[in-house]
């Protein structure tokens, strides 16, 4: 397809087929299923970080076999460009009460962990009865802040990624592979 309405324009090489992204999050989906089966009581809510995780969130949730409810938070991180600015704000918050609940949070990629780091700890503070962390992607190269990861889908180099929910300025996450952006 040409010009403009390309949706891979910018997208130097794919790092994660679709095929591969499949397997990674059925592979996820078992884990977590697994680990939960062994507690002795379940209240579990899965909540994704937005708008990364959304897509992510939409094939992992399928693939965990238990019941659970689904909550979406936004908090702002990151501007239009791909530096981490360190702040991060509550744009939209949970819906309901995580008191007493197994929450399991959700989040695209951890790169400095700035932002999950700062949301571990507002979540911690709402007396969850279990907390968990979940990511597609981790950069562990670019780590600032520890977080604590108890399920990840890949590691993957410091490069910056696109598609399968992960934007630059908002475009590419429709991609249905995990692209490396040509930065020039
Ligand atoms: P952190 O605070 O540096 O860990 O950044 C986490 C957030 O930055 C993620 O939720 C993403 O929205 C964004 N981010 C970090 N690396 C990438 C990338 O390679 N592609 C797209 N977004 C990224
Ligand atoms: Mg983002």
């Amino acid at each position: 397809m040409a010009g403009s309405l390309d949706r891979e324009q910018g997208i130097k090489e794919v790092l994660i087929s679709t095929e591969r992204v499949e397997e990674i999050v059925a592979g996820l989906g078992q884990e977590i299923t697994a680990y939960y089966r062994d507690q002795e009581k379940l209240d579990l809510i899965v909540i994704g970080l937005l708008r990364g995780s959304f897509v992510f969130m939409a094939d992992l949730v399928r693939s965990i076999d238990l019941p659970l409810i689904v909550d979406f938070m936004t908090v702002q991180s990151y501007g239009d460009g791909t530096v981490s600015t360190g702040d991060v704000k509550v744009v939209m918050d949970l819906d309901q009460s995580i008191e007493n609940k197994d929450v399991l949070m959700v989040e695209d990629i951890i790169d400095s962990g700035n932002t999950f780091n700062k949301v571990i700890g507002l979540i911690r503070h709402r007396d969850p009865r279990s907390l968990k962390i979940c990511t597609f992607l981790n950069k562990p190269s670019r780590r600032v802040v520890d977080v604590p990861i108890d399920f990840c889908g890949l590691d993957i180099p410091d490069k910056f990624v696109c598609g399968y929910g992960l934007d630059f300025s908002q475009r590419y996450r429709n991609l249905p592979y995990v692209g490396v952006l040509d930065q020039g």
